[in-house]
């Protein structure tokens, strides 16, 4: 196993009826910010249930963050926070809403232009304006992670950024995750939800092996309920058990427990992240299209990993090693489209042509050199997403 520190903060209320509980956990002379994203939590009640939990707290709105929320939406928020000397922040939505927040928590003490944030992915953050979140929607984690991805559409270079910064002053004091708050999602940010938690665990999973027994099983285990639970929760969308079961598991997937002492990939991400910022995907679409040929492509580093996900995962045990990890990387693929989510670019109609500007994109931010060996090079990154089409 690697050396590593485990740091998380997060208190976690868990469980049907936990927003009241935001009354306790916000302090009571604050003057709140809820931020939130477009209509969903105005329209299934729970902004009226927040704000009912807040009581005769001072608080103000901010909405309209979007899905990969931009640089020039937040920067609206930190203008609100300062002339109305707010003090407190509370996200109530999916990871956009919540990276935003985290956003927004920092830019509100940057000295200098706050886009620095994300060009030095955080290291510049020294502070940030305490802030906690009401989850409804499970999927990125990042109720419970230092981690956010902003988008900015008018950067100097004219192109189109969504870039991650990481900070351990930005983590959420507390997080609400109460399963009864995703019951109105639409199939689509379900499955994505399913998708981009597995691919949480793959990319922290499948690399090497370096002795993590229990890390290992940790991420096997997440891996094969969302194996379990995902078709279901498309069927039963208001099944208490399957979404408490699915909303624990993909904050399990990026709070840094499965991660702490093991490699870590990422590639997957990152070429993710340009095609989103380019063509406007949805974060999810894009793992789901990519990961399957990055498993592919890069088996002969990962197959010590690709026999040992194959076998207790898929329990595939018969047949040559290659026939092994063909038949694990098909069965991943297969189920990304069970979820109806769309595993090629040619089905989001994007073709070759669009290949050279993703890697100017990818050489533009510095990923050159993704992976757990660093050698997802622009070459490699080229034949991911030729054989993606
Ligand atoms: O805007 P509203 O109207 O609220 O609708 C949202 C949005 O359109 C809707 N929604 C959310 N909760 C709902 C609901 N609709 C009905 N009922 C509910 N209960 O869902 C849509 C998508 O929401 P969004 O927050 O964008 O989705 P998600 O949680 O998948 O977040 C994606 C963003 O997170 C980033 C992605 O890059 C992307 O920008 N990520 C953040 C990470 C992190 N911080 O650690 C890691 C991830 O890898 C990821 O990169
Ligand atoms: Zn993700």
């Amino acid at each position: 196993m690697l050396n590593f520190d485990f740091y998380n903060p997060t208190r976690i209320a868990f469980g049907k009826g936990k927003v009241a509980e935001i009354d306790k956990l916000v302090p009571a002379e604050a003057r709140v910010l809820i931020v939130y994203g477009g209509s969903s939590a105005k329209k299934n009640g729970t902004l009226d249930e927040v704000k009912a939990a807040l009581g005769g707290r001072y608080v103000e709105e901010f909405s309209g963050v979007e899905p990969n929320p931009t640089y020039e939406t937040l920067i609206k928020a930190v203008a609100q926070i300062k002339a109305n000397r707010l003090d407190y922040l509370l996200a109530v939505g999916g990871g956009s809403v919540i990276d935003g927040t985290k956003f927004v928590a920092a830019a509100v003490y940057a000295e200098g232009d706050p886009w620095e944030i994300l060009l030095q992915r955080g290291a510049n953050v020294k502070q940030a304006m305490p802030y906690g979140t009401v989850l409804t929607l499970p999927a990125t984690g990042s109720e419970m992670n230092d981690g956010s991805v902003i988008s900015r559409t008018e950067t100097a270079s004219g192109l189109h950024d969504k870039l991650y910064f990481t900070s351990e002053h930005v983590f959420p004091q507390f997080s609400v995750l109460d399963p009864t708050k995703t019951y109105t999602l639409p199939p689509r940010q379900l499955a994505n939800g399913v998708v981009d938690a597995y691919t949480h665990i793959m990319e922290q999973y499948l690399t090497y092996p370096v002795e993590a027994r229990v890390q290992d099983r940790f991420a096997e285990g997440l891996l094969q309920t969302l194996i379990e639970i995902g078709p279901k929760i498309l069927q039963n969308p208001q099944d208490y058990d399957l979404q408490a079961n699915f909303m624990w598991v993909a904050t399990l997937a990026l709070n840094g427990l499965i991660g702490s002492g093991v490699p870590s990939d990422w590639a997957t991400h990152m070429i993710g992240h340009e095609i989103t910022a380019l063509h406007g995907l949805d974060h999810a679409q894009t793992l789901a299209i990519i990961l399957p040929t990055m498993l592919s492509l890069r088996r002969d580093a990962k197959r010590a990993k690709l026999l040992q996900y194959a076998e207790r995962v898929w329990h595939i045990s018969e047949g040559t090693e290659d026939a092994r990890i063909e038949a694990a990387i098909q069965n991943t693929r297969a189920f990304f489209e069970s979820l109806s989510v769309p595993t090629r670019l040619s089905a989001y109609n994007i073709s070759a042509d669009a290949i050279p500007a993703l890697l100017a994109q990818l050489e533009s931010h510095g990923m050159v050199k993704l992976g757990e060996h660093q050698d997802v090079t622009l070459d490699k990154s080229r034949e991911v997403l030729e054989a993606s089409i």
